[in-house]
């Protein structure tokens, strides 16, 4: 078995070396590539709170469809999830993924032509049905295709991406707000990723696990001949199909058994805890939140491109550092930071002596709640749950993580700048605080650490030959 040992696993600069040295170099630039669906799901989740005034202008939607605008996306991208729970089976993860770049050229031009506000809630559902396939596939489909040592960073170039496409639609505001572009150039410009996605993914390789389940042994060894330089490939084959035969008899209703609740059950924990600590209200009402703290709201949209930058450079941190230090520490001790943040923010709010001529402190907060969010939950929750499930019913489980991660995300943002009105801003951040409590709690006794081990080996541990066995004695 391709087994390494806790003393090899990756420093910082070790992941860089690994990951550009003979054939890894290959397999993080299928990586990279993949990685596209995540810039899609970035760009298209943070442009609209940009575009959102200038739409305003034009079609003068109310309140209640102005939301619509804003949420069509996140019922899409749960509807998209689960459609591609079963496709990335079906017809495989490559092929998801590419059928995802299409039907997302295809939402982004229906959006940049909308001529009512029925026609672009529309274009934005399409758009969701592609960034749901797409925030789940393209984790898995990396996860299956790197070996364990850089699988961690590897992964997280997904999650780089998100953020990259976070920061761009934040610059995208700004010049929004000071040269005079237009919103439908904004929605639009993202048929250029969505078209670079569909067209690459074209040319990867088939993930060698699915391949190994679709019974495509041989085709499975071609892929990791060209994607392995330092592993014994007929080992690490072996292990895929051993595993792969045993679990064969799994169906898709065995995921509500007794005996498999535990790991959706952590998969469901994640999806929701990254939600409800209220990343989303920061990343969609930065410069809202930074106006409230005194800025201008002109400054105050400036003030969010920091945010973005301090995203996009800590998620690089956290590839750089993923094989190192594990997961698990990252989880707990990025959740701590942002509930620090989140308690001195709510404070801020609450108490007029500390927000009294001194803005900046409400600056900070944001700034080192995006720190932790960006070293521990943001990249952790998508790697794990393309770890920690049994390549019988990955897709499906991932499936069903990713739907809750929207489902939660959608009820944060919607409800938010009500919540602030109705119970105040300080309480609205205390009580996110309080969810990050529990959240480190739920981490600490549920979440396994998953660094530097093959796939197979954390699917013995999860109790995936033991769930089968159970299932077959059914
Ligand atoms: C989350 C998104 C969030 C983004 C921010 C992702 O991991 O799923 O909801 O907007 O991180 O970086």
């Amino acid at each position: 078995m391709a087994e390494e040992s806790e003393s090899e696993s990756t420093s910082g600069l070790a992941f860089v070396k690994f990951a550009a040295s003979g054939k890894n170099r290959f397999v993080t630039g299928i990586a990279a590539l993949a990685a596209l669906g995540g810039f899609l799901f970035g760009y298209d989740t943070g442009i609209i709170g940009q575009a959102l005034p200038h739409i305003q202008q034009q079609f003068h939607p109310s309140t209640f469809a102005s939301s619509w605008i804003v949420a069509a996306i996140l019922i899409g991208a749960m509807v998209g999830a689960a459609g591609a729970g079963y496709l990335s089976e079906a017809i495989s993860r490559k092929w998801t993924k590419c059928l995802s770049g299409c039907v997302y050229v295809a939402g982004a031009l229906a959006a940049a032509f909308a001529q009512d506000v029925m026609w672009l809630i529309a274009a934005r559902f399409v758009l969701g049905l592609a960034v749901g396939t797409a925030s789940f596939v393209a984790p898995e489909y990396i996860a299956e295709q790197t070996p364990p040592k850089i699988r961690g960073g590897t992964v997280t170039y997904n999650q780089l991406m998100v953020t990259l496409g976070i920061l761009l639609a934040y610059i995208a505001g700004f010049l929004l707000n000071t040269v005079t572009y237009d919103w439908r150039w904004m929605l639009g410009i993202a048929v250029v990723p969505g078209a670079a996605l569909a067209i690459s993914m074209v040319f990867v390789p088939h993930s060698p696990r699915w391949l190994v389940k679709k019974g495509r042994v041989d085709e499975a060894r071609k892929v990791l001949e060209r994607t392995r330089s330092d592993s014994d490939i007929d080992a690490e084959l072996e292990n895929i199909q051993d595993v792969s035969e045993k679990e064969s008899n799994w169906k898709v209703r065995d995921l509500f058994r007794a005996k498999v609740r535990p790991l959706i059950l952590i998969g469901i924990g994640l999806a929701v805890f990254q939600q409800f600590v209220g990343v989303n209200t920061v990343i969609y009402f930065a410069s809202t939140i930074l106006h409230y703290t005194g800025a201008s709201q002109d400054s105050a949209v400036l003030l969010a491109v920091y945010v973005g930058v301090t995203n996009f450079v800590m998620t690089i941190v956290a590839i750089l550092i993923m094989d190192w230090v594990g997961r698990r520490w990252l989880l707990l001790t990025g959740t701590a930071i942002l509930c620090v943040a989140l308690i001195v923010l709510g404070a801020y709010f609450q108490f007029s002596s500390l927000s009294h001529g001194a803005s900046w402190l409400g600056l900070v907060c944001v700034i080192v709640y995006i720190i932790g969010f960006a070293i521990g939950l943001g990249p952790v929750f998508w790697l794990m749950i393309s770890e920690i499930y049994p390549l019988q019913f990955r897709s499906q489980a991932m499936a069903v993580a990713t739907i809750f991660n929207w489902g939660a995300n959608f009820l944060v943002a919607y409800f938010f700048l009500q919540e602030t009105q109705a119970i105040g801003r300080g309480p609205t951040f205390w009580i996110y605080a309080g969810i990050a409590i529990v959240a480190i709690a739920f981490f600490w006794f549920k979440v396994p650490e998953t660094k530097n081990r093959p796939l197979e080996d954390i699917e013995r541990e999860v109790g995936g030959e033991e769930l089968a066995q159970a299932v077959g004695e059914d």
